[in-house]
């Protein structure tokens, strides 16, 4: 499996760390050096699905794939307004694609996991062509009173277009029972037969252990992947990392012992936007010629559950208009 196009997509409205600290008990310098995030962009009058159309259009554009040719829509979702239909069927037909359609949650660790979906459907030859999109707006699972968490995530969706190709060469994907560290409760409906009331909780997150949990995970993939395919750390061009604490990335990068130049953030910009993350990263590096052909790239990413999935791939150039 190779990636032919890529595309991302933004909310308009940037929220600064002051801005936040105009309605919550915290500030910039907290803010920035706990985590290294100065911004993030908040959806206010767009919508998700606007986002997600957007990054799918632009994705679809720059790999030159007319949308009734894709034959497979992977959607990488956490939580939208919708739980059915899928954010994968709301976005099919305006797309223009005419195909089968479902969404994944796998956290902040989705993208990871469709490209690892994408990769058996290429080799099965179940689709020859596919749409990634990962859109997230965890800003609406977050307690707004609660400076812990709200102040940590941004929206943003990603796309990626892949079909037959020699780009990737190894996944290693995780999964491990820590459903209390890190969740989101919504409520479902009530019925005369089940008598446990449920409501629905915004996100609570034990945050020393999660990130305890994610630099032990990540490493351990990065490790693994390196040491079965021969490499180490000098071996690699460029680590595309979850974008989730930048402190996170430097303890990753000092394991590695590393040049900070071979880990690209933009969460200062952006915050985390969970399983968008590491598309709008590689969207941005290869739309400013970053990614140069046979670059070997590493991708690391975790989310709750715990999941994990890392990729290791070599990058061909897309050439945008
Ligand atoms: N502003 C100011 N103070 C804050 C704050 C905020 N936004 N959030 C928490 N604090 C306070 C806490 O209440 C605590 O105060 P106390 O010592 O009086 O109790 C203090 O800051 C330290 O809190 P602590 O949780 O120990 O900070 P930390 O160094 O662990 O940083 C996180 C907190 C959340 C930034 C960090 O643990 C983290 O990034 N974890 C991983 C989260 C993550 O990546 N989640 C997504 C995974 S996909």
């Amino acid at each position: 499996m190779k990636i032919i196009g890529t595309g991302s997509a933004l909310p308009e409205k940037s929220v600064t760390n002051d801005m936040l600290a105009g309605f919550l008990d915290t500030s910039d310098s907290w803010i920035t050096t706990r985590t290294g995030i100065h911004e993030r962009r908040l959806l206010s009058t767009e919508t998700l699905r606007e986002l997600a159309m957007k990054a799918g259009r632009a994705a679809l554009e720059s790999s030159g794939v007319r949308p009734e040719d894709i034959d497979y829509l992977i959607c990488s979702n956490v939580a939208n307004s919708y739980v059915s239909p899928s954010l994968g069927s709301i976005i099919l037909g305006p797309l223009g694609c005419c195909c089968p359609t479902f969404d994944l949650n796998g956290a902040c660790a989705g993208l990871v996991y469709a490209l690892d979906m994408a990769d058996a459907f290429l080799k099965t030859n179940r689709a020859r062509k596919i749409l990634i999109v990962a859109a997230e707006q965890p800003s609406r699972f977050c307690d707004w009173h609660d400076r812990a968490t709200s102040v940590l995530f941004g929206d943003g969706a990603a796309a990626l277009v892949v079909t037959e190709g020699e780009g990737f060469i190894d996944f290693r994907l995780t999964g491990d029972t820590h459903t209390d560290v890190m969740y989101y409760k919504r409520s479902l409906e009530p019925t005369p037969y089940d008598r446990v009331e449920e409501k629905t909780t915004p996100l609570v997150m034990e945050g020393r252990e999660v990130f305890r949990l994610a630099v032990e995970a990540s490493i351990r993939d990065v490790d693994a992947l390196l040491g079965r395919n021969g490499l180490t750390g000098a071996d690699i061009d460029m680590f595309l990392l979850h974008q989730a604490n930048m402190r996170i990335i430097e303890c990753i990068r000092q394991h590695l012992e590393q040049p900070k130049e071979k880990f690209p953030t933009n969460i200062q910009h952006y915050g985390n936007t969970s399983s968008a993350s590491i598309g709008i990263l590689m969207d941005e590096l290869s739309r400013a010629g970053r990614l140069k052909n046979g670059a070997t790239l590493l991708l690391s990413a975790f989310g709750g559950g715990f999941v994990t999935g890392a990729a290791l791939m070599k990058w061909s150039e897309i050439q945008y208009k």
